[in-house]
């Protein structure tokens, strides 16, 4: 059986964890041919292709990315973007495509499915926001990456007697920042969950400050947004296509608590460190259980489905109840960030 074998939207580490139980499994037990796109579905659409074998996936268990090459593009949203990829997939004679991604990814995936293309999607995003699994691959190094950060900011702003924002990844929803914020003692989280209120995080630094602290740490998600109503002295930045930018919702955090409080204020924005280097050894394991469980779902004749951890076990859930959807953080964990602050 010739299985097609792609990487979609930002990477993540971990990713190349399920590529080799892909490869590895599929070709050796099952004597599967895996054949590779470069760059997401940009490489389908172009039929750029990597045939895998042992030799590509020696020794890349712990290497961050992917080594297939990534990209954010869809071939549904682009002219001609869904026969270039029938058109691919037959000249190439796969039976099947094994898709890892995010949102993004998985939507073009329910779409390519919807066409007749037999398709097993594995979900990873370090914003761990995919419907219908507990975690995605990537999540648990961000989430390592964004607590050590804390860790460190943490002496310097004692030392310093500083007010200092970490500003973490997460559009839609806050994930890292409320794990992260938790695992690092932070004294304020904000996720896009839970608009916030200006005036009650200038409420509670001046108090904590006057009372029995001399710095804080206040951990944010960059899709987090002030409530409805709110006064802000300075606006949301927003890119010419109305998305987020990074590193915007620091710098306005910054520049209000310090015309509010007087507080000595820094930002640090951790952008795509989070999403570089080693994965961590939980990451490497998903990855690895996701691998194993989307080709031997393919070998069995499943399709249109997504592997995802539900407690303790991987199992198969339909692509089209998590495509378009997103898994926010619940009202719990965040109580719990805010009730430790
Ligand atoms: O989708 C994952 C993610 O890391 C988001 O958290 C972040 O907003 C975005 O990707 C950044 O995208 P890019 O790498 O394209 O700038």
């Amino acid at each position: 059986m010739r299985v097609g074998l792609l990487t979609g939207g930002g990477d993540v580490p971990g990713l190349n964890a399920a590529i080799r139980a892909v490869v590895k499994r599929g070709e050796g037990e099952y004597g599967h041919q895996i054949v590779g796109f470069r760059n997401g579905w940009r490489g389908v659409v172009d039929g750029d292709v990597l045939p895998l074998s042992r030799q590509h996936i020696r020794n890349v268990l712990p290497v961050g990315g992917t080594l297939l090459g990534t990209a954010r593009f869809h071939p549904h949203a682009s002219d001609g973007g869904i026969d270039a990829v029938l058109a691919t997939l037959e000249a190439e004679r796969l039976e099947a495509l094994i898709c890892i991604g995010g949102d993004g990814t998985l939507h073009a995936a329910s779409k390519i499915a919807e066409a007749g293309v037999k398709i097993v999607a594995i979900p990873k995003t370090i914003d761990n926001d995919v419907w219908g699994t507990d975690q995605s691959i990537g999540f648990d190094t961000a989430v390592t990456v964004a607590t050590e950060a804390v860790d460190r900011i943490h002496t310097t702003a004692e030392s310093h007697n500083r007010v200092m924002i970490v500003e973490v990844m997460g559009r839609h929803a806050g994930w890292i920042a409320a794990t992260a914020g938790i695992a690092g003692g932070a004294e304020i989280v904000l996720a896009p969950e839970a608009p916030f209120d200006i005036e009650k995080i200038e409420k509670f630094l001046k108090h904590r400050h006057r009372a029995h602290a001399s710095f804080s740490i206040v951990v944010v998600a960059e899709g987090a947004v002030p409530a409805e109503g709110t006064a802000m002295h300075y606006e949301t930045q927003v890119g010419k296509f109305g998305e987020i930018v990074a590193g915007a919702i620091g710098e306005r955090l910054k520049a209000e608590i310090e015309k509010r409080t007087g507080f000595d204020t820094r930002v640090t924005v951790l952008g795509h460190v989070q999403r570089g280097g080693t994965p961590t050894p939980t990451d490497r394991i998903l990855g690895s259980r996701f691998g194993v469980a989307a080709i031997d779902a393919v070998t069995q004749g499943r399709s249109s489905v997504m592997t995802a951890l539900r407690g303790d076990r991987v199992e198969l859930v339909p692509l089209a109840e998590v495509a378009g959807k997103v898994k926010h953080v619940p009202a719990e964990l965040l109580q719990v960030a805010s009730a430790l602050a």
